[in-house]
């Protein structure tokens, strides 16, 4: 443990018993504090309300990690604890069908257009990976096309890079290509497009230590263009952008209908509940796989999951969200003008990306992270940020001010 630890006594021996008995590294990739720089941000967390956190010190900051997307409306929101606690009071896993179940599978159905069925999981992962299945199974064609870098979960057929501990030729069939590059695209597909089953796509390529692209038009249309020359189907992962782009799916943005629609983080607002949804002709494929598992019927999440749906949609939390983001971007960027650094903010303005111009090694990074959670502010250093409901202005202007502050004390590189 460095002596230049952001952690206080009670978050040190927290990490001397998490050494001990967690085996650390690579295996939480983002989520570790080794992504961020061991103690640049707080190691532990022991409570959260709204839009702040306590570390195990007892410290409080301004959260914009928001649990890396659950938090959508606020943490501790009274009606989605309440929605998830009075059915905690009936049941939490159920013998047989919950009625819960039919009640949030009807809600995202009857919500996202062309969507006719859906299965819910736990996280993210689980229903990528699925959806990836289903389209296997509906198309009876083993290919998949991703774009270099996305992040799907922790499938190790999805995964990014060589997955340690997985059999090579579990993933030989998930081909990459970049990200907005239509010729790429249309040139695999000429090579292999009567073997690919599904296109999996995020709606922005939105990776760690990078700025964010937006799909171009052209990009688009390749994919229209697959589809419909070679009956491959679309996956829309929007497990991380889903509700913070557009409220009926980031698809409605990019102007394409998907097959298959993941969902998860944002959905239950902190419970854990994910979705994968698809349309009519996709349903037998859905049928034959083998989906099951014992806490897929944990009920509290399904009702944390509609009332976050109802508390979103009479609130109009995006436009909330949407202002929020709006406020910090400007004030980032004015703020680091003021004091003199070349950044870039990209991605979405509710789920935004800052990066420092010529920062390889995340240094400048990571110094304004530790600076910015030293004043009370949590930015992620490499990954992107999220914003909340329950970030008002004055939440955000005293991150601006912090923020502002964190820029003063960065060096400006060599
Ligand atoms: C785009 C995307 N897909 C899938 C996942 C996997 O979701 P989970 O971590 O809930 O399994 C993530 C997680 O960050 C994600 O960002």
């Amino acid at each position: 443990m460095s002596d230049d630890t952001i952690d206080g006594a009670r978050g040190q021996a927290l990490w001397a018993r998490a050494d001990r008995v967690l085996p650390g590294g690579g295996v939480y990739l983002s989520r570790s504090a080794d992504a961020a720089g061991r103690g640049t941000l707080p190691g532990f967390i022991v409570g959260a309300e709204g839009c702040r956190v306590t570390d195990a010190d007892g410290r409080s900051y301004l959260d914009f990690l928001c649990a890396n997307g659950p938090n959508l409306l606020g943490y501790c929101h009274p009606e989605i604890e309440d929605a998830a606690r009075r059915q905690a009071a009936l049941m939490t896993s159920a013998s047989l069908f919950p009625e819960a179940l039919v009640d949030v599978v009807e809600m995202l159905v009857d919500r996202f257009d062309g969507m006719d069925w859906g299965l819910v999981s736990k996280n993210g992962s689980e229903v990528v990976a699925l959806g990836i299945r289903v389209a296997r199974q509906a198309r009876q064609r083993s290919l998949v096309i991703g774009f270099t870098k996305a992040y799907h979960g922790n499938d190790p057929e999805l995964a990014f890079a060589p997955a340690p501990g997985v059999a090579t030729e579990r993933t030989r069939d998930v081909l990459r290509v970049p990200w907005n590059d239509a010729s790429a695209l249309l040139d695999l597909a000429q090579e292999c497009g009567d073997r690919v089953a599904a296109i999996a796509l995020n709606p922005v390529d939105q990776n760690a230590f990078e700025p964010t692209n937006s799909a171009n038009p052209d990009f688009i249309a390749a994919i229209e263009q697959v589809r419909d020359a070679y009956g491959v189907l679309l996956l829309l992962d929007d497990v991380r952008h889903g509700f913070r782009m557009h409220p009926l799916g980031s698809h409605q943005v990019l102007g394409i209908k998907p097959d298959l629609l993941a969902l998860g983080k944002a959905l239950g607002n902190g419970y854990s509940i994910s979705a994968l949804l698809g349309t009519e002709d996709l349903r037998d494929a859905a049928r034959a796989n083998l989906y099951t598992s014992t806490y897929m019927f944990e009920t509290p999440p399904m009702r944390a999951a509609i009332a976050t749906v109802e508390v979103y949609d009479r609130d109009d939390a995006l436009g909330t969200l949407t202002a929020a983001g709006t406020r910090l971007r400007e004030g980032l960027l004015a703020a680091a003008e003021a004091t003199g650094h070349a950044i870039s903010y990209t991605g979405p303005v509710a789920a935004p990306m800052m990066r420092f111009v010529d920062d390889p090694g995340a240094d400048r990074q990571r110094s304004f992270a530790r600076h910015a959670a030293d004043r009370g502010a949590l930015f992620h250093p490499v990954l992107n940020w999220f914003l909340s409901a329950a970030h008002v202005d004055s939440d955000i202007d005293e991150a601006i001010a912090i923020a502002a502050e964190a820029f003063r004390l960065t060096s400006h590189g060599a």
